[in-house]
């Protein structure tokens, strides 16, 4: 249970801020009481060109989550969401969940995680700090659409997965069932449709960021 009673000053407030993004980056983040999805299925045979592109889009997925920490971490800081809090820090915890699923998964395939993470983190905590201060229907309808284009994403990687890596499929299938209920909370929430060059905008970053990952 998080003490809301506490006041915190601003000196707090950036350690905190500061905890969060070493263990979003380098670290343990906090989960959810929820165990991996990928757990529960077995390990299957890959050749070593397809394991290759398995752990790179896996690699992908991972940078995606650490954006989502990056922009619910920036929202946090500058956004109100009275009514939302309780679930949007819900959907936080589990982008963590998330986090942690997909780096157990690119260790299974003998890869690493991006080395472009520290700068995705930053550019999506930018983001996420200016929408929660364009007010709430604002931050909760970016988070609404976000929420949209990963599970788009997500259906495209699923595509290209092999049929057979049930372990990988377990985890983004899990992912994609989370990522659309915290698009409906932020929806109920009250989140407005975003302008189409905005959705457009954030459409190509995420391109740029897929494109640069699957190599960097
Ligand atoms: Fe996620
Ligand atoms: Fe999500």
């Amino acid at each position: 249970m998080v003490m809301k009673s506490r006041h915190y000053t601003s000196a707090d407030d950036l350690m905190i801020g500061i905890d969060q993004a070493l263990r979003t980056l380098f670290g343990q983040p906090q989960v959810t009481e929820r165990p991996n999805p990928a757990d529960a299925e077995a390990e299957t045979e890959q050749g070593e060109e397809q394991r290759l592109h398995t752990a790179r889009l896996m690699r992908i997925n991972h940078t995606g989550e650490v954006c989502a920490q990056g922009l619910y971490q920036g929202q946090a800081l500058t956004a109100r969401l009275p009514e939302v809090r309780e679930s949007m820090e819900r959907a936080a915890q589990e982008e963590n969940d998330h986090l942690a699923w997909c780096e157990s998964r690119l260790k299974q395939l003998d890869n690493r995680k991006s080395y472009l993470n520290p700068f995705w983190y930053a550019g999506s905590f930018t983001i996420g700090a200016i929408a929660g201060l364009a007010g709430d229907k604002w931050s909760l309808g970016f988070v609404a659409e976000t929420e949209h284009q990963v599970t788009a994403h997500l259906d495209d990687h699923l595509a290209q997965l092999p049929t057979n890596d049930d372990k990988s499929r377990a985890i983004l299938n899990q992912m994609r069932e989370d990522e659309l209920h915290h698009a409906t909370v932020a929806l109920e929430g009250g989140g407005a449709p975003l302008p189409a060059p905005i959705k457009l905008a954030m459409n190509l970053t995420s391109k740029l960021m897929t494109k640069s990952v699957y190599w960097i």
